[in-house]
């Protein structure tokens, strides 16, 4: 193990204003208030050593980092490639040993300070404080756990900004894509392998994105979506998508629709048939329907799993003719049921758009819609 004293400039006892010259190419600590130590350069690769709430800022220090995670009670603090910051009261285990890195690894500019280095690409610079504590169980949830159920299927090609949705109630975003969408600062980001195109890079680039969890393909069960038989999606799934779940990530099945045999729950059955030894946290859905009924009878038929279940897309399947006035009557039923389902652990309106048709929760101006202020509420 290398250590780096020489760059060791943290002052136990007071907020010191020593010159912090920037190394070139080296890992540069920067000072700390009173009680905070400089630890060292770590490989942060899969899950996240500090993983219990995270923050990314354009003005990004160890500084502001090191504010950020005290004030809600976390004795360590990492800064990761310029712009993010890590908070925990110790390491994950989940992530394993930690290791070591280079301190040339660790000399990207902070994005708050460009004489300070921000750990680097999959390299966190992390700071302890001396101090105990002071957080609880229920004061530690993470950003990036996406805690909450509700969600945003968010097209790659909507421009506006998510944070719109910024409420209580929406917790995370997927887009379909293995990569975040540029405007998402927000929201705890799902990466989604569509169909097999570019299923080689799923695991660096949800790392890159920090994907909380990775969506299997979408409605392979359709010839006009991802079109793929339950055996070849079960070959693909196994030799790339399963092995991520070692790595940290959560996975969701291949998400089909409410379709009838060989589609639907036929065609998840005769996946899960032939994925022998996959791994899978979650079962996806999706449900385009006639009404509450149809669709809460849909949820109950997928129980069978016995998984917590991702409904990533619902809407009405008489679409062309819904009015925003019958979204209107018929989201707040979902959604009451959806909250109350114990069975169901996430889900994504097929709405957070716009359109021009009844069920955008966007308008053409980039205000929330009636429909937009019933899924924030
Ligand atoms: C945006 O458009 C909506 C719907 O047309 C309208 O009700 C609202 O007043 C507009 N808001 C702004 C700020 O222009």
């Amino acid at each position: 193990m290398r250590t780096n004293n020489a760059y060791f400039l943290a002052t136990i006892g007071a907020l010191v204003s020593a010159n912090v010259v920037p190394q070139m190419g080296r890992a540069v600590a920067g000072t700390l208030p009173a009680g905070w130590s400089y630890v060292g350069c770590k490989v942060d690769v899969g899950n996240r050593i500090l993983s219990a709430a995270n923050e990314v800022s354009a003005s990004n220090t160890p500084q502001t980092c090191v504010a950020f995670c005290s004030g809600q009670g976390y004795i360590m603090a990492g800064v990761e490639f310029s712009q993010e910051c890590w908070c925990g009261s110790s390491y994950n285990p989940v992530a394993g040993p930690v290791q070591s890195a280079a301190d040339s690894d660790c000399s990207s500019a902070c994005t708050g300070d460009s004489a300070q280095t921000c750990g680097g690409a999959s390299r966190i610079q992390v700071y302890q404080s001396s101090g105990s504590s002071t957080t609880t169980s229920t004061t530690t949830t993470a950003t990036l756990t996406a805690t909450r159920q509700r969600g945003l299927a968010w097209p790659s090609d909507n421009n506006f900004d998510p944070a719109i949705f910024k409420s209580p109630k929406v917790g995370w975003l997927y887009n379909w894509g293995q990569n975040n969408s540029p405007r998402n600062t927000e929201f705890p980001f799902y990466a989604m392998q569509w169909n097999a195109d570019g299923i080689g890079s799923l695991a660096t680039n949800a790392k890159a994105a920090n994907a909380v969890g990775i969506l299997g393909f979408n409605e392979p069960d359709l010839s006009s979506q991802a079109n793929m038989s339950p055996e070849d999606a079960a070959s693909y799934y196994s030799q790339y998508i399963s092995p991520l779940s070692a790595k940290g990530f959560k996975l969701t099945t291949p998400a089909v629709t409410n379709g009838g045999p060989p589609t639907g729950l036929a065609w998840l059955d005769a996946f899960l048939a032939a994925c022998t030894g996959c791994a899978y946290d979650y079962i996806a859905l999706h449900w385009y329907g006639g009404w509450i009924d149809d669709f809460t009878e849909f949820i109950d038929s997928a129980k069978k799993y016995n998984k917590p279940i991702y409904l990533t897309e619902f809407g009405l399947a008489w679409d062309a003719q819904a009015q925003a006035s019958n979204y209107e009557e018929f989201l707040p039923l979902a959604l009451s049921y959806l909250d109350s389902e114990p069975a169901v652990a996430k889900y994504a309106f097929f709405g957070a758009f716009y359109s021009g048709t009844g069920k955008d929760m966007i308008a053409a101006n980039g205000t929330l819609t009636a429909l937009g202020q019933i899924y924030t509420s």
